[in-house]
């Protein structure tokens, strides 16, 4: 230890004698607003291993559709990170994907959405990760996904396909100044996209679709379009500022499993003319498929009321079966906080059932996952809690598959969407991270590296395309 502390006296007067003639100091107020744009962008959620790595120096294992991806060190180590990135290398690693060795990276790295970040952001972004950002000198494991998705290059013409044009997000004169700022934000650093945009066969975010609400892992992120019935139309400005600040809509919404890490990690942390402007542009994106204004949505379903009388005397010890089955779970395992009649408490911390959006959605995934894995949400109002109940296999907290089967259908039954049914085996599937894409079995059987060299081919394609005309590109 001692050494250790020694040597990091001198280190600094060593390393300053060193010093390549080229390393750039950066001033503290840039330092600062790469800060802050690092916090808009969540870089922290995906590039630290939670359990118990340090910031920024990777190792978190990223379920994906096409296996596990683990997450890089990206601390300003010379040796394990990016110390040695020169800004250029920098900038193509956020915005087009490419590393500084050239390969490709998988678009677990939002690049698609980062694309659109200006030039000074950037700048910005990188005085940040040079000089504000402690260096890690720990290697992060490396990603290791099955074939043919371990070829790095196939991602050259997934790419040339998907990745947008490489240029600067124009202002629309048309809106205001506020709705350009929330686009840019919403669209690029804080990349709403990512998670609430449903993707197309090959993973590409379907832009048709923009926000119409997309499976990602084992949760579900709702449509957040402007349609009354299916997206937040129902919302007001504050009630949308008020969710991304706090993670919570009292009688209609908390947020937990991946936004409630976005809301820890990065919402929270906004201004308030930027949470504003991210509002104003989400309240203005509309749902091609608009519907009917008339119809209820998933806000407002279901009413106070328990099973009781079903079970009552009926010798709770040997265990209940069959249709009473999940209200004995429910009052067994939830009604000690969410009320024998799913109410909730007054002061909204634990919330009613009914009312909310998690149990009346058009499908049941976020039922069964607040199940399985709780809620855990930092923010400045304190820290949200309720125990995961599919995890633990040696506590009294473990529910089988049949059994988070039965209670969730007996929650959306009286509280949620009762038109929806769970199996044990829908539960399986959210237990293993969420339903697995066909990509992987499609490029293996469709043409083996075939496929991906056909793909590649394509892009190449559409790029000369694209390069042809360059007047007539449009943002995708
Ligand atoms: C949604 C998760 C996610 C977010 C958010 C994210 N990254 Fe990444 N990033 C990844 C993953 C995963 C990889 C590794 C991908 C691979 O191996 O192909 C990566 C790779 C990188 C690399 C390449 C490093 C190298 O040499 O291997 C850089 C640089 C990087 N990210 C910077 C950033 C910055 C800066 C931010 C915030 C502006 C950010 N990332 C936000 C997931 C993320
Ligand atoms: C990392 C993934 C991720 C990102 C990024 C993300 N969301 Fe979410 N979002 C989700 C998930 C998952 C839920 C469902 C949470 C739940 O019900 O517990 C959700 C829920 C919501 C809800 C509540 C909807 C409802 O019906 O309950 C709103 C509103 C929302 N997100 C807005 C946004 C906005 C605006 C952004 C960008 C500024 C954003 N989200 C970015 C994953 C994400
Ligand atoms: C120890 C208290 C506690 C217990 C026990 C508990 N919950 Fe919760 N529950 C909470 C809290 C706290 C929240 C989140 C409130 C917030 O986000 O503001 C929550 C949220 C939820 C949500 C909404 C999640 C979302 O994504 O929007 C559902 C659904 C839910 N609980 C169902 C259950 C079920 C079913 C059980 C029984 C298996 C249960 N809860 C047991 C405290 C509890």
């Amino acid at each position: 230890m001692k050494t250790v502390k020694t040597l990091s006296l001198v280190a600094p007067l060593a390393l300053a004698a060193f010093a390549p003639a080229s390393a750039q100091e950066f001033s503290k107020e840039l330092v600062e607003k790469g800060r802050y744009l690092a916090t808009a962008s969540d870089c922290v959620a995906c590039h630290t291993n939670h359990a118990g790595g340090k910031p920024m120096a990777g190792g978190l294992p990223m379920s994906s559709p096409v296996g596990t991806i683990v997450s890089t060190n990206i601390t300003p180590s010379k040796e394990f990170g990016i110390g040695s990135y020169t800004e250029a290398q920098f900038a193509d690693a956020v915005r087009k994907g490419v590393r500084a060795d050239g390969a490709n990276l998988y678009p677990a790295m939002p690049y698609v959405s980062y694309a659109i970040m200006t030039d000074e952001d950037i700048h910005a972004l990188y005085a940040y990760f040079m000089q504000g950002v402690e260096p890690v000198e720990e290697k992060a494991p490396e990603t290791d996904l099955p074939f043919p998705m371990n070829i790095r290059a196939s991602m050259m013409g997934w790419n040339m396909l998907f990745r947008p044009a490489d240029k600067p997000l124009e202002n629309d004169p048309q809106q205001s100044a506020e709705w350009n700022r929330g686009r840019y934000l919403a669209e690029g650093a804080a990349h709403c996209s990512t998670c609430h945009t449903p993707r197309g066969v090959f993973m590409e975010e379907d832009k048709g679709r923009n926000l119409t609400g997309s499976q990602i892992g084992p949760w579900f992120a709702p449509d957040i379009t402007n349609d009354k019935v299916h997206g937040i139309g129902s919302w007001t400005q504050e009630d949308l500022v008020t969710y991304l600040k706090t993670g919570r809509l009292d009688h209609r919404a908390q947020a937990a499993g991946s936004m409630a890490e976005a809301i820890s990690y990065s919402f929270q942390h906004l201004s308030d003319p930027d949470l504003n402007a991210i509002a104003t542009y989400v309240r203005s994106v509309p749902n091609p498929d608009a519907s009917q204004a008339s119809a209820p949505t998933r806000f407002d379903q279901g009413k106070a009321g328990n099973e009781l009388a079903g079970f009552r005397g009926k010798g709770y010890a040997k265990g209940i079966e069959g249709d009473h089955a999940g209200a004995a779970l429910y009052v067994a395992n939830c009604a000690s906080c969410h009320g024998y009649n799913a109410q909730g408490t007054t002061d909204g911390y634990y919330p009613s059932l009914f009312h909310n959006a998690a149990t009346a959605g058009d499908n049941s995934t976020n039922v069964i996952a607040a199940i399985l894995y709780g809620v855990d949400r930092h923010t400045k109002d304190g820290h949200v809690f309720m125990p995961p109940f599919g995890d633990q296999p040696n506590t009294i907290n473990a529910l089988s598959n049949v059994e988070v089967a039965s209670l969730s259908n007996y929650i959306l039954k009286d509280y949620g969407n009762a038109k929806l049914k769970v199996t044990p085996e829908d539960v399986q599937v959210i237990r293993e991270g969420g339903p697995s894409s066909q990509l992987v079995l499609f490029a293996r059987i469709g043409m083996g590296v075939g496929a991906v060299a056909a793909l590649a081919v394509l892009g190449v394609a559409v790029w000369l395309f694209r390069r042809k005309r360059p007047q007539t590109q449009t943002a995708a």
